[in-house]
């Protein structure tokens, strides 16, 4: 979603916004723009479209020279996207420049206050009433205004603020809307994302819920809620620019797919000691897990097809009751949880705004929270009881892949953990699995190998108007993801059912040449698949089926096209299942040339509900 840049100190601001928005961009956005100070003045441009028209529109950033600036990719909710509606947004008497990321809930209110105050609005949004109001309060001391109209503002926010009247200072302000301030040498830095600003400094400390940055060329003092200074932990980033650029690849999200050995590997090995699965640093002691009376998993979009998959698995290794739950039905779902329930919090950046709204509920109510966060410092890693993060580095590609994988492979030590605990695992079979386990990364490769074929099948099925997914148990939940990878960046209609539903009016829509992709490697229902699939082969579909190995001759029979992932352990099938189906999600992408890393109207990171 909208993405923020700051920058103070002795060079030109203008192209370090450009190259910090750039770098945001993977968050989606539909317009961008800059405020630079200068000479006595604050000169906003802002372009619709693309950042290459703002780079155009500015000659690089060379027209529009000043050492203080503030810059913005917004992802529109309030007003159509529009030079207008974008940020920067200046105040009436030009004194007073804001870039936004959140939402404002009570603009309205405040917005006809000012109006009924002679105040001339221009845009449709939600940021230009914090403009006008700072601007409203002020009276020789911006950080006072500030923070007067923060203590009117209702909703979410990381506000950055410049004056024309006090260029030497840049202010910032955070609740519920990530913001990090960077340090350099002579100048620092503001931003929504470490991306921005780590091409200059990996030197950053995250900003909490109602704290205040005044950051200036040479000095950042953040205040807490009370507006006492108070000392930031400052913290150094340890993954490189390079994991954020695409290394020769076409995509972000063909790089991402290939880095998922290593994601795997890192993610298993960090929690495996002298042969056993140890998670004995999380809230997962053994009085802990016997005290568990219902598990629920929450998250959105990828994240909560993670949670389908632990859902099977948590139910059936220990037998607690666990449902996986869409963050945004959790949060006004009355949810019954209490301090006998665990709640695991999935989310690549920590920062869903529905994830974040539900586990803070959950919490409200008494229960534990657990954290499966791949960003370090997001706002559900410092609130959840327990993290437990998922080592895949900056995901950049909107639709995710390697996290999800890294979400997988921990929710595989989640459950081997709690089994483990209650004594419902013999050492055996934890043994196995935890083989099983580490031969993930060279499975992966093995399949990753083996792409051209999925390249052919895509090439023979792009023009598809509508592909079906089926699937029973851990390929149900493995047919969600394959659906909505494929339909968020191929535009295809997809959906995505449990095998034995179908009968239940979905067979309805299957034609004659409907490609229907079953996912059959759920050994214990295979064959219940197959049956499934001769439904749909009889109404003259074509069938694309992902196999384990070892059923290569029963499937291959029965379908048009099969593709096989190694044979493992059945509880670590989702792991292999998952990989082709992303591939295929791709090539058709390419095939239909689509904008693969950033797909229309979605976002990498959603803030807003
Ligand atoms: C998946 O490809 C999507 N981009 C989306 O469903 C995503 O998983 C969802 O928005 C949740 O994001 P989070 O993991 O950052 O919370």
């Amino acid at each position: 979603m909208c993405g923020i840049v700051g920058y103070i100190g002795r060079e030109e601001a203008a192209p370090i916004l450009l190259y910090g928005l750039s770098r945001l961009e993977y968050r989606g956005y539909d317009s961008a723009g800059i405020s630079v100070y200068n000479n006595g003045c604050l000169n906003t441009v802002k372009a619709v479209g693309k950042l290459q028209n703002l780079i155009d529109l500015t000659d690089s950033g060379k027209n529009v020279p000043g050492c203080v600036g503030i810059g913005h990719t917004r992802w529109a909710t309030h007003g159509q996207p529009s030079d207008i509606n974008s940020h920067p947004h200046v105040s009436a008497s030009g004194k007073i420049s804001v870039v936004h990321n959140g939402i404002i809930e009570n603009y309205l209110e405040l917005k006809e206050m000012l109006i009924s105050e002679g105040v001339q609005f221009k845009s449709e949004t939600d940021t230009e009433v914090v403009s006008q109001l700072i601007d409203y309060y002020y009276n020789g001391d911006l950080m006072d205004a500030v923070s007067r109209a923060l203590a009117k503002l209702e909703g979410s926010y990381a506000l950055v603020i410049i004056s024309s009247e006090q260029p030497d200072v840049i202010i910032a302000a955070r609740k519920d809307a990530p913001l990090i301030v960077a340090y350099g040498d002579g100048c620092n830095y503001i931003a929504s994302d470490v991306a921005a600003v780590l091409k200059y400094t990996r030197q950053v400390s995250y900003l909490e819920d109602d704290e205040i940055a005044v950051v200036k060329a040479d000095s950042v003092t953040v205040y807490n809620e009370y507006g006492k200074p108070i000392d930031k932990a400052v913290t150094t980033v340890e993954w490189d620019i390079e994991d954020a650029q695409k290394g020769g690849y076409p995509h972000f999200m063909i790089k991402e797919i290939h880095e998922q050995p290593k994601v795997i590997r890192n993610t298993i090995s960090a929690h495996i000691k002298d042969g056993r699965v140890d998670l004995s640093d999380t809230i997962l002691s053994e009085e802990f897990c016997r005290d568990i009376r219902r598990i629920c998993i929450i998250g959105c979009g990828s994240a909560n097809h993670v949670g389908v998959v632990g859902r099977y698995l948590l139910e059936k290794y220990t037998r607690i009751p666990t449902e996986a739950v869409l963050a945004s039905e959790f949060r006004y779902s009355e949810p019954i949880v209490d301090e006998h329930s665990l709640i695991i919090v999935i989310s690549q950046s920590g920062e869903t705004a529905d994830t974040i709204a539900a586990m803070r509920e959950a919490k409200r109510l008494g229960a534990k929270t657990l954290a499966i966060v791949n960003v370090v410092g997001s706002t559900i890693a410092k609130e959840a009881d327990c993290v437990l993060y998922t080592l895949a580095g900056p995901e950049i590609a909107v639709a995710t892949t390697k996290a999800y994988s890294a979400q997988l492979a921990v929710m595989y030590l989640v459950t081997i953990a709690i089994a483990d605990k209650l004594g419902r695992l013999d050492a055996a079979e934890h043994d196995e699995i935890v083989r099983e386990l580490c031969l993930l990364p060279e499975k992966v490769e093995h399949i990753l190998a083996d792409k051209e074929k999925l390249q052919q099948y895509a090439s023979q099925y792009f023009n598809n108007e509508s592909i079906f997914f089926i699937g029973r148990n851990l390929d149900y939940a493995i047919s969600l993801e394959g659906s909505l990878k494929l339909k968020e960046i191929s535009y295809i209609h997809s959906e995505a059912y449990a095998g034995g539903e179908l009968k239940h009016g979905t067979i309805s829509l299957i034609e004659p040449k409907t490609l229907v992709i079953a996912v059959a490697t759920y050994e214990k229902l295979f064959d219940k698949l197959m049956s499934n699939v001769k439904e749909v082969t009889a109404r003259g579909a074509n069938v694309l089926c992902v196999a384990q190995q070892h059923n290569s001759g029963s499937a291959t029979d029965a379908v048009n096209n099969a593709f096989f992932i190694p044979d493992t352990h059945e509880m670590l099938t989702p792991s292999l299942a998952a990989i082709p189906l992303q591939l295929f999600a791709y090539y058709v992408a390419l095939s239909r040339g689509c904008d693969i890393d950033k797909p229309r109207n979605l976002a990498k990171s959603v803030t807003v509900e």
